[in-house]
């Protein structure tokens, strides 16, 4: 091809038919909640662990934004722009002043409302999907904005790994991990919403501490656990059993009592540490290696404490191009 073929060549000819995306789930190793702000959410310092169960995000050329959902309770996914997935193609395109044209589809693993972050997954993926399908070549920075315009998880779910999460969890560092995890996930029945788990976080703080006791100017700056930090560093399973913590637990467990069952099966069954996965309801379990996680699967099955168990490694990478 000569250079007067090229520039006749139409913008489009380059850009692909379809664009595939990978994106993981996430549990909170350390979830430390710090008071209400004045804007309604919560000073966060915590540390967002991605896993190996997967969601897939599939962009084509549409008209306006279509959503379509298979997969793990796909029937309970919104396929409106009440979808996170919806609103970051509309988000992204806006941006960029160009019309956002794009039929979505989203392959769900990741439980449903269960704490994992799976619509921030999915937020996550179409942003990438649609950029690449778009041929907009947005820049890494840009990206990071609008997932954390999105959501408070939407910018870890790109980033996966382990990272910590400051802010209100959007503002990420990333945090060193000297090896792989074996994991265990209890989800439950029907799911927990977020918003109302931090209600009760900090209801029950009020209770404790009287009126304004959820208040920023009343709970302690949440900081990162050195001891957590350094178990991930050096790859310790036993360490960072132990040093796992997530402050809406109470707040889950008193939305949900029958969860503590659910934990207690797992602690029992050789668990070196267990807790609620971010809002819940969803429960992890970290096991000391693949034999043992399978035999914490195995007894939470038996316990018929939960509706299905999933066992996986992390960390893995975040939303990737498939
Ligand atoms: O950021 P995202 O939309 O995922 O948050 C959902 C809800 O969770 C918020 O509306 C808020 O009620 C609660 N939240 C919070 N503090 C945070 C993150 C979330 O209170 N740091």
């Amino acid at each position: 091809m000569n250079a007067s073929e090229s520039v006749l060549e139409p913008a489009s000819a380059s850009l692909p038919d379809s664009v595939t995306v990978r994106v993981p789930a996430k549990v909170n190793v350390q979830l430390a909640v710090g008071g209400r702000r004045a804007d309604g959410f919560h000073a966060l310092a915590t540390v967002f662990f991605a896993v190996g169960l997967w969601d897939t995000v599939t962009a084509r050329p549409g008209r306006g934004v279509t959503l379509t959902v298979s997969g793990r309770d796909a029937d309970v996914v919104p396929t409106d722009d009440s979808n996170l997935a919806a609103r970051a193609a509309l988000a992204l395109a806006a941006h960029h002043g160009v019309e956002a044209n794009v039929a979505l589809h989203i392959d769900k693993d990741i439980p449903v409302a269960g704490g994992m972050a799976g619509g921030s997954a999915d937020a996550a993926a179409a942003l990438l999907a649609c950029d690449v399908l778009w041929g907009l070549g947005t820049d890494r920075e840009t990206l990071f904005g609008l997932a954390a315009d999105l959501g408070s998880d939407v910018p870890f779910s790109m980033h996966g790994g382990v990272a910590l999460g400051e802010g209100r969890g959007e503002r990420l560092t990333p945090v060193p991990v000297g090896g792989t995890f074996h994991w265990v996930f209890a989800v439950a029945d029907g799911g927990l919403s977020t918003p109302a788990v931090y209600g009760e976080c900090d209801r029950l703080r009020e209770e404790a501490g009287g009126p304004g006791g959820a208040d920023e100017s009343r709970v302690p700056q949440p900081s990162a656990d050195a001891a957590l930090l350094d178990a991930l560093a050096s790859g310790d399973a036993a360490a960072l059993g132990a040093a796992l913590g997530n402050d809406l637990q109470p707040a889950a467990l008193s939305l949900r009592p029958a969860l503590a069952r659910t934990l207690r099966a797992g602690t029992e069954a050789g668990a070196i540490g267990a807790l609620v996965s971010g809002s819940g309801p969803t429960c992890a379990f970290l096991a000391k290696d693949a034999g043992a996680a399978a035999a914490v699967a195995a007894a939470l099955v038996k316990s018929g404490t939960c509706r299905e168990v999933r066992l996986t490694e992390g960390p893995v990478p975040g939303a990737t191009l498939a």
